[in-house]
């Protein structure tokens, strides 16, 4: 390298970075509601919880109350205009049904939603082949919910994105370390999709390495090696996980700029024996359960940093300049994200409040 000269040591250098304004702007939060969440489709539950004709779901998007129903005709999304009695099935003090949402059944029996009147893609388009990866293993056999839990949590919804996408976080984890850190997974690549989204590569974990635990091959799903994990990062922060035996979804319903409600779901296969079902439940819950190895560390992770850069902290750079050949650890899954985030939005991610 030659030596630096004067000018050269003045100059700023290339660096990556956004502002931590992106996570705590009253404004950027309410440009992102009409910008990107009414714009986008969003994963609101799973066909499973909903079989029978009059069952429903509701969800918020955008401040928008959604309800998704399961009516004679397949399921429908409405604007919920109606106050529900807490009952299993349909019963509304005042009818519900506002305006007629698209909504489509895709990538697994997830139901989705958008409040888009013409919306210009698809499901299929919108998420550009971000599922491809998986869909030999979530869509040969129907998949059914057995778990779901919800947090609260002070913090943007972009840092629990930014969580399941930053993976040199993982030496936080304990338990992914050490059934994790082999030669397959510091190859894994991050592949970057049209519209933001990303997905991890996968590799084989030696879940026998963490004392007390066993090799889950046996009920791996279909069409993939054993003990494969696989990751899809759906913008603007929607994400699912397939480890092995287990598959799990989280949405994100962004309730201010320092707020998010992220709903957590964990997944079999319909024809589990009851022996099959106790089992995969506990591979989920002995990871992602609220009691599990992983999920609270990363919860604990994002709550410290809606603390630190909470409305009315400093405004500070936050680096996104680690390049290490897309494998694991670099950074181009947030410069990617970032990048799809500033477009829609209509700002630099660098100086998200300048005119
Ligand atoms: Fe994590």
């Amino acid at each position: 390298m030659p030596p630096r000269n004067h000018k050269k040591w003045l100059s700023q250098p290339n660096i990556e970075y956004i502002s931590s304004e992106c996570y705590n702007n009253k404004e950027i939060f309410e440009q992102e509601q009409e910008r990107i969440f009414s714009k986008v489709w969003v994963p609101m539950c799973h066909i499973s919880e909903m079989y029978n004709i009059g069952n429903f779901r509701t969800t918020q998007i955008a401040g928008t109350n959604v309800i998704a129903v399961n009516e004679a005709n397949g399921v429908r999304a409405y604007v919920n205009n109606g106050e529900i009695r807490p009952s299993g099935t349909l019963e509304y003090v005042t009818p519900y049904k506002g305006r007629l949402l698209h909504c489509e059944v895709k990538h697994g029996g997830m139901v989705w939603v958008t409040l888009d009147s013409n919306p210009s893609q698809s499901v299929e388009e919108w998420t550009a082949g971000a599922f491809e990866c998986i869909a030999d293993a979530i869509d040969t056999e129907e998949m059914e919910i057995f778990h779901y839990h919800k947090a609260i949590i002070n913090t943007n919804y972009k840092l629990w994105h930014d969580t399941n996408s930053e993976f040199y976080h993982d030496f936080m984890h304990y338990f992914n370390r050490v059934s994790g850190f082999n030669d397959e997974y510091f190859a894994r690549k991050n592949i970057p999709f049209d519209n933001g989204h990303v997905n991890v590569s996968s590799f084989t974990v030696n879940y026998e390495e963490y004392d007390g635990f066993e090799d889950r091959g046996e009920l791996s799903f279909p069409n993939l090696p054993p003990n494969q994990w696989y990751m899809v990062d759906l913008f603007p922060g929607f994400n699912f996980n397939l480890r092995g035996s287990a598959y799990r979804s989280d949405s994100v319903t962004p309730l201010g700029p320092n707020k998010v409600l992220i709903e957590f779901r964990g997944y079999g296969l319909k024809k589990d024996t009851p022996e099959e079902r106790a089992t995969r439940i506990k591979h989920h819950n002995s990871i992602w359960g609220p009691f599990g190895r992983n999920l609270h560390e990363d919860l604990i992770g994002v709550a410290g940093q809606g603390t630190t850069m909470r409305e009315g902290t400093e405004a500070r750079n936050i680096l996104h300049g680690r390049h290490e050949n897309g494998t694991i650890h670099d950074e181009v899954g947030m410069r990617h994200y970032y990048s799809a985030w500033g477009d829609m939005l209509g700002v630099d991610p660098m100086k998200p409040l300048a005119a």
